[in-house]
Parts: C-alpha cells; sequence; structure tokens
C-alpha cells in the first residue's frame, strides 16, 4: 500500500511529478493554446464579471490560497482575498452576488470552509470548489468546481494535495487572464509550456533527497527554525514551518522576509537555522541581503536557490538547488525540498511522520 516507501508522507512526496500531470491532463493542451475546464468555461461571466475572489480555507489549503492570491492579481489582474474559513464564517464579512468565492479543500470535509460556503451562497455569491476527495460535501455543496486528481493522500501531512492545489488554480488563472486579454498571446502559451514542463523539474528537485538527508542531520535537535521567502514564495515559507512543526513538533515560523527586520530577527543567534527560499527570479538581491543580516548575526542558514546559483553559495551553510522555472511557477519546485527537510527530520526525532499527534486528516468539527 506504501508501494516500497517507509511511510505515506514520502511515497506521497515522490508522487507530485505523477500527480500533478493527472491535474492538468485533459485540461492543459500546450499545443492547441487552450486551457479546458468545463466549471469555469460554463461560469465564465460570473468570474469575468466579479468584483473579486474570496479564497477560504484551511492550514496548507489556505497556503495554497495565498500562492493563488499571486498568481489571480498578477496573471489575470483579478483583485483577491484570501481569509481563513473560521475567521470568515464568524466575521459579518461583506459578501454581495458579484462575488466569487473559491473554497480549497483535500478532503471536502472541513467543517469551517463547509460553513463558509453555506454562508456564501445564502448571500448569493457563486461559489466554486478545488477539492480532491470526489463526492465529498464541498464538492457537492459548490456550485462549480475542479478536482486536483491527486489520488488518495493519507499522510496527514499534505503534500501532493498543495502542489496539485496550486496547478489547478494556475490553470484557472491562465484560463482567466486568456479571456480577458490580460496576458499577451506569447506570455500565454510561455506559461502552458512551463507547466507542461514542471512534473520533469519536480523529479529534478527531488534529486536532492540524500543531500536533504545529510542536513536533516545537522538540525534534527534544534528547537525553533525560521522560515522565510518573498513574493510567490512567501506562502512556501509559510507552508514550509507548518509542515516541520506538525510531524516533528519543532516550533517553526514562516515570515515574508522582509518583515524579518520588525521582529523575528531577534531571535537569530547561532543556534536558530533559518530556511531561506532565495529564487533567483522574484526579489533576488533582496533577499540576498536579508541572507546577510542572518550571517552577521550567526544565524545557520539553508537556502534554496535555482540551479547555478553563485552568490547564495558563499554566504549560506546549506543550499539546495531547484530547476529554473517562470517566477509564478515557482512554488510547485520550492515546496518540494521544504517536504523532504520536515519528513527527515521528524523521521530522525523518532516522530510518527504519517500520523501526528492530536492531528486529524480531515478536520470536520470546529
Ligand atoms: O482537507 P483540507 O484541505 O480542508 O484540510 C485543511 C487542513 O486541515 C490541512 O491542510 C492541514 O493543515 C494539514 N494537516 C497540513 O499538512
Amino acid at each position: 500500500e506504501k508501494g516500497g516507501y517507509d511511510h505515506f508522507m514520502l511515497k506521497e512526496i515522490y508522487e507530485q511529478p505523477r500527480a500533478i500531470k493527472d491535474t492538468y491532463r485533459g485540461r492543459l493542451l500546450a499545443d492547441e493554446g487552450i486551457v479546458r475546464m468545463a466549471g469555469i468555461d460554463q461560469n465564465m461571466e460570473r468570474f469575468l464579471n466579479a468584483n473579486r475572489i474570496i479564497i477560504v480555507a484551511c492550514g496548507t489549503s489556505w497556503h495554497a490560497g495565498l500562492v493563488a492570491e499571486y498568481i489571480f492579481e498578477d496573471l489575470a489582474r483579478i483583485p483577491v482575498e484570501v481569509e481563513y474559513a473560521s475567521e470568515f464564517r464568524y466575521r459579518n464579512p461583506v459578501i454581495t452576488e458579484n462575488d466569487v468565492l473559491i473554497a480549497i479543500s483535500q478532503s471536502g470535509e472541513t467543517a469551517d470552509t463547509l460553513a463558509a460556503i453555506k454562508m456564501a451562497k445564502e448571500k448569493g455569491a457563486f461559489v466554486f470548489g478545488v477539492c480532491n476527495v470526489v463526492g465529498s460535501s464541498i464538492a457537492r455543496e459548490t456550485h462549480a468546481g475542479a478536482y486536483t486528481h491527486a489520488g488518495p493522500e493519507i499522510g496527514v501531512a499534505s503534500t501532493k494535495a498543495f502542489t496539485t492545489q496550486i496547478t489547478v488554480l494556475t490553470l484557472i488563472a491562465l484560463k482567466l487572464a486568456k479571456e480577458k486579454g490580460s496576458l499577451s498571446e506569447a506570455e500565454f502559451h510561455g506559461y502552458l509550456t512551463e507547466l507542461e514542463g514542471i512534473p520533469a523539474k519536480v523529479e529534478k528537485a527531488l534529486e536532492s533527497n540524500a543531500l536533504i538527508e545529510t542536513i536533516a542531520t545537522e538540525y534534527k535537535d534544534s528547537t525553533n527554525c525560521l522560515y522565510l521567502g518573498r513574493g510567490y514564495n512567501f506562502p512556501v515559507a509559510l507552508e514550509g514551518a507548518l509542515k516541520l512543526k506538525e510531524i516533528s513538533y519543532i516550533h517553526a515560523e514562516g515570515y515574508p522576509a522582509a518583515e524579518m527586520k520588525h521582529g523575528p530577527i531577534a531571535l537569530i543567534d547561532e543556534e536558530m537555522p533559518v530556511v531561506v527560499i532565495a529564487t533567483r527570479k522574484g526579489h533576488y538581491e533582496k533577499v540576498v541581503s536579508n541572507i546577510q543580516e542572518i550571517k552577521s548575526r550567526s544565524g545557520r542558514i539553508i537556502a534554496v536557490v535555482t540551479e547555478g546559483d553563485e552568490s547564495v553559495k558563499e554566504l549560506a551553510d546549506h543550499v539546495v538547488e531547484v530547476p529554473e522555472t517562470s517566477e509564478p511557477l515557482t512554488p510547485l519546485l520550492t515546496t518540494i525540498p521544504l517536504q523532504l527537510l520536515s519528513y527527515h527530520i521528524a523521521l530522525m526525532r523518532g516522530c510518527n511522520v504519517d500520523q501526528p499527534r492530536n492531528l486529524a486528516k480531515s478536520v470536520t468539527v470546529e
């Protein structure tokens, strides 16, 4: 059942190239220059006339929503707000008939997300679901939707659900961008081709596994860890921190890199590992100067960089490379080493990787 892997989590991490392909199969038609998604086509007017898109979700799915916020605004020029379902449902939010709500949920059973959907429907919003589990409550409760087709995710720590959610949301953003004309034909085609090539690049990113295992031996006894990223990779930093804390019980926090000087920098000393996502596209110079600030305070730096990077190598204690891709797609690659790092650290600490204490795979109570 674990397909030769020791844990479901590891199996699911390694399944990502295949899972992402399954997600875009039949939808991403790069040669024809089309994104085909019935749930969007049939409701195109609702999306195009939307005042804004509100994304609701919890946990890792909320992080996928944050990545989507950057993608939708950048490519399709539609304003997006991302909300924790639990906060949204209880704060009397302003929702109108011109709003589109996208609910993201792997299980399709998360109580708070389901309640947020019901509320938005009552107020006349159009509700679109992005779920993995076919026929789940959220899939049934939404007006339309798109499945991620990641296959069953058993490990409590979400991995392939996250990358496939981002894949679906990217396809939606591209489809809307094409319809709105907010991307040139050349840009649109460029993204389709690049997305089609992502599974092979994820495969490449997975080749760092042995290196990451070595890095893990050095940090397995840490009590804290900081994750930093900017732009598209800020949500990836949040996701990396969540992954580490939920399975290894090490306290971890994710921050936008530039926020470091507004507080977290006070935590940095020679005991503090800082995982920094510093891919070449995306505020690279600024992130490099953040790395310098960490180094001058003797922090330990684990950097995720673009293949062939030279400048970060001189500063960081460890560098893990991912292949180059266009900026909006970098989260699909930078997430991989962070998943592996949390997996190895948790394992070395003797934790139950697939079933961490106190957690359930689907949170059906609030
Ligand atoms: O099934 P959902 O996507 O709605 O679940 C949301 C969260 O409970 C889930 O992502 C949780 O945060 C994971 N354990 C994270 O790995």
